[in-house]
C-alpha cells in the first residue's frame, strides 16, 4: 500500500561540512513528490561549492530551477527563502509545518538554535518548530565536539529536538561515498517519517527499492 502524501518539509542547509547529505535528502524527498521549503545560509553556499562543485546563485528566483537541474528533480516542488524573508510561512507557527531538518547543521547555527537567537530565518523557523512542539531534526557535524557543542546538543535533545549526527555506520559495508551518504539520509528520513523503500535496515536484508 502506498503512503499518504507527506506534508511539506522545511530543509535548512548551514555551513557545516556535509552538503552531499542535504542534496541527496532533497533528491529523495522530491522523488516522493514532497514539497520542500529550502533555507540555505550564505556559508552553506560556500560549502556547496567546495564539496559538490555546485555554485548556487544567491538569487532566490533562480535557486529552485538551479537546484532542480543539478539534482534532476521537479523544480515546482521547491520554494527557496532568503535569510531575512520574514514573510515566509516558515516564520510563523500558524503555517502549521510538521517537520524541519537542518542538514548539515554548523556549530554556529546549533548554538543559535539552542539559545533561541532567531537572528535569521533558519533560526526563526527552528524556534517556531520548538515552540509549537513540532518535529525538528538537526544533523550536526564537527569533530571533535567541545563542551559547548555537547551542552547545546544536550539541552536541545531535552527539549525534544532530534539530534541525528552526521556519523555514518560501516556495518552495511559501503562501497562508495554515495553509500555512506545514503546511510545518513536513510536515518534522517526515518526521523521525518518518510519511507521511500530504499533504506538499509539491519537484519532486514536488501531494501525494497533503490
Ligand atoms: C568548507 C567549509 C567547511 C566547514 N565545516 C564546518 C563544520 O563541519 N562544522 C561547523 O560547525 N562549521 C564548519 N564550517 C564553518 C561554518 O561555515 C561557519 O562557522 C559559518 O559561520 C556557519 O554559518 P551558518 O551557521 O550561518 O551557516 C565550515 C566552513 C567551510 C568554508
Amino acid at each position: 500500500m502506498s503512503q499518504a502524501k507527506h506534508a511539506p518539509i522545511i530543509i535548512a542547509m548551514t555551513g557545516a561540512s556535509g552538503a552531499p547529505y542535504a542534496l541527496r535528502l532533497i533528491q529523495r524527498l522530491a522523488a516522493q513528490k514532497i514539497e520542500l521549503h529550502l533555507l540555505i545560509s550564505n556559508a552553506a553556499r560556500v560549502v556547496l561549492d567546495k564539496e559538490s562543485n555546485f555554485i548556487l546563485s544567491a538569487d532566490l528566483e533562480q535557486m529552485p530551477q538551479q537546484i532542480a537541474d543539478f539534482l534532476q528533480i521537479d523544480a515546482s516542488l521547491l520554494t527557496c527563502w532568503g535569510e531575512k524573508d520574514w514573510m515566509s510561512p516558515v516564520a510563523s507557527g500558524s503555517a502549521d509545518m510538521k517537520d524541519m531538518v537542518v542538514v548539515p547543521c554548523s556549530m554556529g547555527s546549533l548554538a543559535r538554535i539552542a539559545t533561541g537567537a532567531s537572528s535569521n530565518l533558519i533560526e526563526r523557523a527552528t524556534d517556531v518548530m520548538m515552540k509549537e512542539r513540532k518535529n525538528l531534526v538537526l544533523v550536526p557535524r564537527e569533530t571533535p565536539f567541545s563542551a559547548i557543542h555537547l551542552s547545546h546538543m544536550l539541552s536541545l535533545t531535552q527539549m525534544g529536538v532530534r539530534i541525528v549526527p552526521a556519523m555514518p555506520g560501516f556495518y552495511h559495508q559501503p562501497k562508495s561515498i554515495e553509500d555512506l551518504v545514503d546511510f545518513m539520509v536513510d536515518r534522517i528520513m526515518d526521523h521525518i517519517g518518510v519511507d521511500d523503500g530504499g533504506a538499509l535496515r539491519w537484519g532486514l536484508g536488501a531494501p525494497k527499492a533503490a
